[in-house]
C-alpha cells in the first residue's frame, strides 16, 4: 500500500493492528506514524516496530489514513484536537466501540470519509475478525482500503452501521466469553485433580479443535454438539446441568447486555 498511516492511540488494539500491517508488509514501517499520550508506550512501539512516533496527535492526523485507536471516552478531545489538521481529507478509521461515523463527522464538522471498524483481540495473533461499516462520505475505494488494512490481522466482513452494536457484542467482546469458558473448564479440571499444565493443554487444544471442527464441518454447532452427546453418557450428564442452570439463557442475556452497553457508549 502506498499510503501513509497515522495511528492515534498506541495501546493494545493500535499496536496489534500495526504489527499485523508491518509483518504482512501491507505498509512499510517508514510510512507509519503513531501518536500516544504515553511516551513509554511510544518508545516501546518504536523499538519493536521501527515506526515513527510522536506525542502530537496532529502529526499522526496529517497522514493519508488516520486510525483512531483511543478509548471511546477519549474520542471527543482527540477529535477536537485534530480537526484543524484534516484539511487534506484523510480517510479516518475508528475502532472505538459505540462511536458512530455520524458522530465523528459532526465533531469534525466537515464532509470527511469515515469508516467504522469493530475488530477483536485475536487480531494480536493474526486471527481477528473485523466488521467494517462505511460512513456517509466514504466511497467504495475507501472501503477497499480499510479491508486491505484489516485483512492483515485476520478476516473481514462488511456490515451496515446499524449492525455494529450487535457485532460488538458478539465478536468484539466475544473472545472474553470463550476465555471465561476456558477459565471454568481449567478450574474444574483442577478440582478433579489434574495438574495445572495438563488441564491448560487439554482445554486450549479442545477449544482450538472445536473451533476448527465447526469451521470445517457443514453441520451447525447444535448438530456437532448432538453428535458428541450419546444417550446416558458423560456429555449428556454435563449438558443436563447447563440446561438446568439456564446457562444458555445467561450467555444470551450477557450478549444482549454488551449490545446495550455499546449503544449507551455512543450516546
Ligand atoms: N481491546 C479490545 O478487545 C477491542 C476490541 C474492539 C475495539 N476496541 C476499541 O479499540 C480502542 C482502543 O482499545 P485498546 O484496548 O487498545 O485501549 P488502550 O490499550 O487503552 O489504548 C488506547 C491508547 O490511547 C492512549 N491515549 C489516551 N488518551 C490519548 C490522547 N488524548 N491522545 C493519544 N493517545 C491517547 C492511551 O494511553 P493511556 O493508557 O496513557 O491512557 C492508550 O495507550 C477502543 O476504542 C476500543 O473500543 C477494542
Amino acid at each position: 500500500m502506498n499510503k501513509t498511516i497515522g495511528v492515534i492511540g498506541g495501546g493494545n488494539m493500535g499496536t496489534a493492528l500495526l504489527s499485523g500491517l508491518i509483518r504482512r508488509r501491507t505498509v512499510a514501517a517508514s510510512r507509519v506514524m503513531v501518536s500516544d499520550a504515553d511516551t513509554k508506550k511510544l518508545r516501546a512501539v518504536n523499538r519493536t516496530l521501527r515506526v515513527k512516533t510522536t506525542t502530537c496527535n496532529c502529526e499522526a492526523a496529517g497522514q493519508s489514513v488516520v486510525l483512531l485507536a483511543v478509548k471511546p471516552q477519549q474520542m471527543e478531545p482527540v477529535l477536537k484536537e485534530i480537526r484543524s489538521s484534516l484539511a487534506h481529507k484523510p480517510l479516518l478509521i475508528s475502532i472505538a466501540a459505540g462511536i458512530s461515523t455520524g458522530w465523528i463527522e459532526k465533531k469534525i464538522g466537515a464532509k470527511i470519509p469515515v469508516i467504522r471498524v469493530m475488530p477483536n483481540t485475536p487480531a494480536l495473533v493474526g486471527k481477528g475478525i473485523s466488521a467494517i461499516a462505511r460512513g456517509r462520505y466514504a466511497s467504495a475505494a475507501h472501503e477497499k482500503l480499510a479491508l486491505e488494512i484489516f485483512r492483515s490481522v485476520g478476516e473481514t466482513v462488511v456490515v451496515s452501521e446499524k449492525s455494529i452494536d450487535a457485532v460488538t457484542a458478539v465478536s468484539g467482546s466475544g473472545p472474553a466469553y470463550f476465555f471465561f469458558l476456558m477459565e471454568q473448564m481449567i478450574a474444574s479440571g483442577k478440582r478433579l485433580g489434574l495438574r495445572p499444565e495438563l488441564v491448560r493443554a487439554l482445554v486450549l487444544a479442545t477449544a482450538e479443535g472445536a473451533a476448527q471442527l465447526a469451521l470445517q464441518s457443514n453441520d451447525d454447532p447444535a448438530v456437532l454438539r448432538q453428535k458428541v452427546t450419546s444417550k446416558g453418557g458423560t456429555t449428556e450428564a454435563a449438558l443436563k446441568v447447563l440446561e438446568k442452570k439456564k446457562a444458555g439463557q445467561a450467555v444470551q442475556q450477557a450478549i444482549l447486555a454488551a449490545a446495550r452497553r455499546a449503544k449507551q457508549l455512543g450516546k
